[in-house]
């Protein structure tokens, strides 16, 4: 048995960890492995390394993943899935252990419907996969923002200003909830509510009442804000340009609050966006047990012909979940978790 693996969109802590997990696993079976480089790229252009024990020593810790990723849609090529089942075969591939978010997983689950074996394992730093309690990468992503809040905590402190810290999360706010919720953070502004500019300003405003001559926002940058000089909920795009799942590049939230928050309050206002710094470097601990926790379950999934299916954390154990439903929706920040963050908005 030969198995495929391969890592798609952004890349996120604990890759290498569920790498280097499905190849240990493998070989317990007796079984080969075979690392696809790029992402989808790699199988429309057979470029691929062979993934031993030795290969993947030494690699647990290490952020990034060893095989590259790109955000390359084979069906947005010409004959793009026709060469990947073909390419498949021409290296002697068995199954394939699809690991990535919404979009590399939505590749996988088209691919399974047309009979290729092929399971998922669940990444993304946004945690905003269905099916799955948590993403690896995730907390990873929470505690360098909590840290950088920490930091900014001080500096804000010392000049009396408003810090906009803009953290990633395009549909769902789940790095700012969490970030913010651990940094004691004012107020947190993610895209599943509407930026309401009157609230901030009033928690901002009834901060300095208090002598608190300093607030901390944390926004996620898919939140999206409506006042007169912009047209109800729009994004702030850093481009326009989309790349093959159809995305546009968003990022400068925080800047627009902060002209705004100066302008109202008169209060010095900055922006740190905090960007792609979220999603490198080694990964927690926990990332690192989730992501060996899913490699192995994996490899099991295979020996166990559960094609189609993809490994997810519900509660302490790892069960599977099919692909499709994992892809359907977008996770978002339930109301219980946005209620208990309200409390400290003042
Ligand atoms: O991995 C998801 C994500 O972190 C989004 O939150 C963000 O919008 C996107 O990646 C940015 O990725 P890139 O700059 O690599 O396209």
């Amino acid at each position: 048995m030969k198995i495929g693996i391969l890592t798609g969109g952004g890349d996120c802590p604990g890759l290498n960890a569920v790498i280097r997990a499905i190849v240990r696993k493998s070989i317990h079976y007796g079984w080969e492995c075979i690392g696809i480089q790029n992402g989808w790229k790699g199988l429309l252009e057979v470029d691929t390394l062979p993934l031993d024990m030795e290969s993947v020593s030494g690699i647990l810790q290490k952020g990034g993943t060893i095989l590259g990723t790109s955000r390359t849609n084979p069906y947005k090529l010409k004959d793009g899935e026709k060469h990947v089942v073909e390419n498949s075969k021409k290296i002697g591939m068995d199954a394939l252990v699809a690991i990535g978010g919404e979009d590399t997983l939505g590749v996988a689950n088209k691919l399974s419907k047309n009979g290729f074996k092929v399971v998922g394992v669940p990444k993304t730093i946004d945690n905003d996969l269905s099916g799955t309690d948590y993403t690896f990468g995730f907390d990873t992503a929470v505690n360098i923002a909590m840290e950088a809040i920490d930091r900014i905590h001080t500096t804000a402190e010392s000049h009396h200003r408003v810090m906009i810290i803009e953290v990633m999360g395009r549909h769902a706010g789940w790095i700012a909830i969490h970030s913010g919720l651990a940094a004691g953070a004012d107020m947190i502004l993610i895209p599943e509510k509407e930026i309401q500019l009157k609230e901030v300003i009033k928690v901002i405003n009834s901060r300095m009442k208090r002598g608190r001559n300093f607030s901390i926002i944390v926004v996620a940058e898919g939140a999206k804000i409506s006042d007169s000089d912009r047209k109800e909920g729009q994004w702030i795009l850093q481009d326009e340009k989309l790349d093959a799942f159809g995305h546009v590049r968003l990022g400068g939230i925080s800047n627009v609050l902060a002209d705004i928050i100066e302008k109202k309050t008169k209060i010095e206002s900055r922006a740190t966006i905090l960007g792609h710094v979220q999603r490198g470097g080694s990964p927690t601990a926990f990332d690192r047990v989730l992501g060996s926790r899913f490699g192995v379950y994996a490899v099991e999934m295979i020996h166990d012909g559960k094609f189609g299916r993809m490994a997810a954390l519900k509660g302490a154990e790892i069960i599977d979940v099919s692909i499709e439903d994992a892809v359907k929706d977008t996770k978002t920040v339930d109301e219980q978790l946005f209620s208990t963050a309200k409390v400290f908005f003042s």
